[in-house]
């Protein structure tokens, strides 16, 4: 019974995803996603989507770098970072809750398919490690995570689901996302991000981006 209640949902899903193709721009949220889930689940549909994903990287390298690795500062890496949570950002870039003007304009620009080859593409690449600078500064933004960070983001940094792999980032860009976070503007609203930022001193932040550049 139970081999036939995950084959009917998954029959579902196969079906499912034309459907929504062919809805295009229309397809609500939480479409995009069972779209991701049944293309992760096909071994071919994954093969053709990360492909086209290859391609729209190239688009993309120019800031974010080879396979998702930014070499400029202020950008950040997308390679290993995790599926639902590029999802989510392309959602918040989209409906105007995350506000950077020229990322905005890209995701646009995207279709629905290259949208998920793009995530699957960059979920998949290694993360190059960061030079570790600064021990003594990261040692103490290491007491910094370990009572402020871990439960959400992992003892590796490596988040989960929607919430960030951090681990490895670029340190400038850490520092910038954290102020950010912690601003009235707004350009950034994540509740529970807004919490924890408003938490941290300016050193508090300059040393737990400093340890969590460095995680591997
Ligand atoms: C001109 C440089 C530039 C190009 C080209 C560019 N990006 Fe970005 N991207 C940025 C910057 C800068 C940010 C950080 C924005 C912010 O501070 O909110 C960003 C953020 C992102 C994020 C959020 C990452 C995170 O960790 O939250 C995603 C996802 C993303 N870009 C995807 C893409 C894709 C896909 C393409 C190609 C289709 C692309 N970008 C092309 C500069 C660029
Ligand atoms: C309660 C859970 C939770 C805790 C605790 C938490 N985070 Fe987060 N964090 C999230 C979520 C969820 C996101 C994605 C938010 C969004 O969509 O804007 C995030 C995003 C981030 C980002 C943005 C990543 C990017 O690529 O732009 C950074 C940086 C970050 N967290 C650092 C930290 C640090 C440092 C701490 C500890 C001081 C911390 N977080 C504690 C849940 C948490």
């Amino acid at each position: 019974m139970k081999i036939l209640a995950t084959l009917a949902a998954a029959t579902v899903l196969m079906f499912a995803s034309p459907l929504l193709r062919a809805l295009g721009p229309q397809a609500g949220p939480a479409d995009l996603d069972a779209h991701l889930a049944a293309i992760q689940r096909d071994p071919r549909q994954y093969d053709a989507s990360w492909k086209l994903g290859r391609k729209v990287a190239a688009v993309c390298a120019n800031c974010h770098g080879e396979g998702g690795n930014s070499t400029k500062p202020g950008v950040p890496n997308l390679a290993g970072q995790n599926a639902g949570y590029l999802m989510e950002q392309m959602r918040q870039f989209s409906d105007g809750r995350r506000r950077f003007e020229f990322m905005e304009g890209m995701i646009k620009a995207m279709n629905e398919d290259e949208k998920i080859g793009m995530v699957l593409f960059y979920a998949s690449q290694p993360v190059v490690q960061q030079p570790v600078e600064r021990r003594e500064l990261a040692a103490r933004g290491q007491q910094v995570y370990l009572g402020n960070c871990f439960p959400c983001h992992g003892d590796d940094g490596h988040g989960q689901a929607t919430i960030a792999r951090i681990a490895g980032q670029h340190p400038e860009y850490l520092v910038a996302r954290l102020k950010r976070y912690r601003s009235p503007e707004g350009s950034r609203a994540n509740p529970q991000m807004v919490q924890r930022a408003r938490m941290l001193s300016e050193s508090d932040i300059d040393a737990v981006a400093a340890y969590v550049s460095s995680m591997p």
